[in-house]
């Protein structure tokens, strides 16, 4: 019998600002605020890296084909950033599938980034975690810098979203890659998934 931890889907929280009829002044800034006030664990915390683990099983499973979709595992020696890393749900992933040279996780919301970093200590990686300037639509990257850039429900929460693909594509790597859902389904599918090289 196999005793662990089970877990529910967390409250559906409130719609975020870009889904609501709000005055789009200061939208980065509220955008930031609502995801530091809710996140996609519910702020929940890992008392070890097998409960970290399990509970990225269970969000994987949550969504018909993520693992495949948005695979964590093949990227030793490769420069990752994941853009919108929340809590570090696919950091994990990457820590320990893959062996990258780098890992980077990005975001907007202090709080999720606080609990990336507590997560990621569970488990043996070096990450780097960096707090994003919700205003800003630049990225603290070089030019042609990153190998892979993973993105997971997070571009339809941009207030525009084309800047944002353009600094994708200034801090690629000529041969990068950028795999990109924008965003979860209610019925817990996918609305579409991006991938470019
Ligand atoms: C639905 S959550 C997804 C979190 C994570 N990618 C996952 O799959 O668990 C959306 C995330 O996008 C982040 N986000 C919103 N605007 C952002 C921006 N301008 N730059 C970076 N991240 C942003 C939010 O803070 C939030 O953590």
């Amino acid at each position: 019998m196999r005793i662990g931890r089970w877990f529910s889907s967390p409250p559906a929280p409130p719609p975020p600002p870009q889904e609501r009829n709000d005055n789009r002044k200061n939208e980065g800034a509220a955008v930031a605020e609502y995801w530091t006030q809710y996140n996609v664990t519910a702020h929940e915390r890992f008392a070890s890296a097998a409960d970290s683990l399990a509970y990225l099983r269970w969000r994987n499973d949550q969504y018909f084909g993520y693992s495949e979709l948005m695979p964590v595992h093949s990227q030793d020696g490769k420069v990752v950033l994941d853009f919108g890393c929340g809590p570090g749900h696919d950091l994990v992933g990457f820590a320990t599938s893959s062996k990258p040279a780098r890992l980077i996780g990005v975001d907007v919301s202090p709080s999720s980034l606080a609990q990336a970093r507590e997560r990621l200590a569970l488990h043996p990686c070096l990450c780097e975690i960096i707090q994003l300037d919700a205003n800003s639509t630049k990225l603290p990257f070089d030019d042609a810098s990153i190998d892979y850039i993973h993105s997971s429900g997070v571009l339809h929460h941009l207030p525009d979203l084309l800047p944002f693909v353009r600094e994708f594509r200034r801090i690629l790597k000529p041969n990068g890659t950028a795999r990109i859902i924008p965003k979860f389904c209610a019925s817990g599918g996918w609305c579409s998934s991006w991938s470019a090289t």
